[in-house]
């Protein structure tokens, strides 16, 4: 039985984690999380309060910081700000969160000796041309195009460090694009969704030729724990599900799947220095670890995502308004 600290654990990713965690064990997690605009305390409503607890702060606050990683048995940093286009608009909280964050928890966990997992993205490789054979890997070297993926690059970058200059016991994984319940409605998927549910135009970046490599969410977590159980201490792991569309395919399925014809979307601004594609080559997490996606299905994994948001319209509706204005200022 460990005692987990989960950072960003009322975002996307980690709120799915903690439930994945919760129903697959006897652990127990305490989640720490700012709470900024892209974490919401209702994804992480009704759980067992014997087993789980929540911590209002930042990752940037070393005290607080120091005072939980002290008492933990095993930290999974997913805290971040996340959204590439938000990056392009203010990178200040994205070197604030992801670097200085990234730094007051290494610095813990050196302290206190604590196991650390750093969730991190493929973005950092930066992108590849729509007809190379080749897919990102372990050795790939960073290449990052935006703020965001700067950030996280620097970020895995001070884990290797301190694994190799302090002897931390740390994992590092790079997940490619990841799709499920609960994510913020700024990002592409759950913003053409919920556009649809609305009688909103699905808005597509330029020609919509870009490629993303679509992985489920839970699948993204489950490798992140077979990782934690048995991953080489100061080792990368890449996580992909073999799940290369793009955009433009994407946003004809989720039109089809909801009943409408599927050439009814709008194309928009394209994003500054838009990364082309992403392609994961996952061999060494199941060739060492074993891991499988268990999601091979992307139509009835997205079809489940839509659900998803028809039945929870509670949990997005009160952001829509301020997502689309925000894009609508940029002609997005
Ligand atoms: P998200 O934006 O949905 O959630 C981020 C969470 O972090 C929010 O709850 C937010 O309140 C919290 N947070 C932000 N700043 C904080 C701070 N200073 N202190 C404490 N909490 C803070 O993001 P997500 O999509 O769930 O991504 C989680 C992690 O996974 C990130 O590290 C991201 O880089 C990585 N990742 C995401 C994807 C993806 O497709 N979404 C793919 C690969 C990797
Ligand atoms: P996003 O979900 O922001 O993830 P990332 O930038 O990390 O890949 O975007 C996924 C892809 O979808 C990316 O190529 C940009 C594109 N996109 C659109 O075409 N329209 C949209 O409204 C959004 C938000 C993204």
């Amino acid at each position: 039985m460990a005692r987990i600290l989960c950072t960003g654990g009322a975002g996307f990713i980690g709120s799915n984690f903690v439930r994945l965690v919760l129903d697959n064990s006897d652990d127990s997690i305490t989640v720490l999380d700012a709470l900024t605009y892209a974490g919401n305390a209702a994804s992480l409503q009704g759980l067992d309060e014997r087993r789980f607890s929540f911590v209002r702060g930042s990752v940037t606050d070393a005290a607080l910081v120091d005072q939980l990683v002290g008492s933990h048995d095993l930290v999974v940093h997913f805290a971040a700000e996340s959204h590439n286009d938000n990056s392009l608009n203010d990178p200040s909280p994205f070197i604030q969160t992801n670097l200085v964050g990234t730094y007051e928890l290494l610095q813990a966990v050196r302290r206190h000796g604590t196991r650390y997992h750093h969730i991190s993205t493929d973005e950092v490789y930066g992108d590849l041309e729509l007809d190379d054979p080749a897919r990102f890997t372990e050795t790939t070297p960073y290449n990052p195009s935006s703020p965001y993926s700067a950030s996280k690059a620097g970020s895995d970058l001070l884990v290797r460090a301190w694994v190799r200059s302090f002897g931390v016991r740390a994992t590092i994984s790079n997940c490619s694009n990841n799709y499920g319940p609960r994510q913020h409605i700024e990002k592409f998927i759950p913003r053409q969704i919920t556009n649809v549910i609305d009688g909103i135009r699905p808005k597509l970046y330029g020609a919509g030729q870009n490629v993303r490599d679509w992985i489920h969410v839970d699948d993204h977590n489950r490798a992140v724990l077979r990782i934690v159980e048995a991953g080489r201490i100061g080792e990368t792991y890449l996580i992909g599900a073999d799940g290369e569309l793009d955009n433009k395919s994407v946003v004809e399925l989720v039109l089809t799947l909801m009943g409408q014809p599927a050439d009814a979307y709008d194309h928009v601004n394209d994003r500054a220095g838009h990364d082309l594609r992403y392609a994961i080559d996952s061999s060494r997490l199941r060739s060492e670890l074993g891991w499988q996606p268990l999601y091979r299905d992307f139509e009835a994994g997205l079809a489940a995502t839509i659900e998803w948001y028809r039945a929870n319209q509670a949990w997005w509706r009160p952001m829509k308004q301020a997502t689309e204005a925000k894009y609508a200022a940029v002609g997005q």
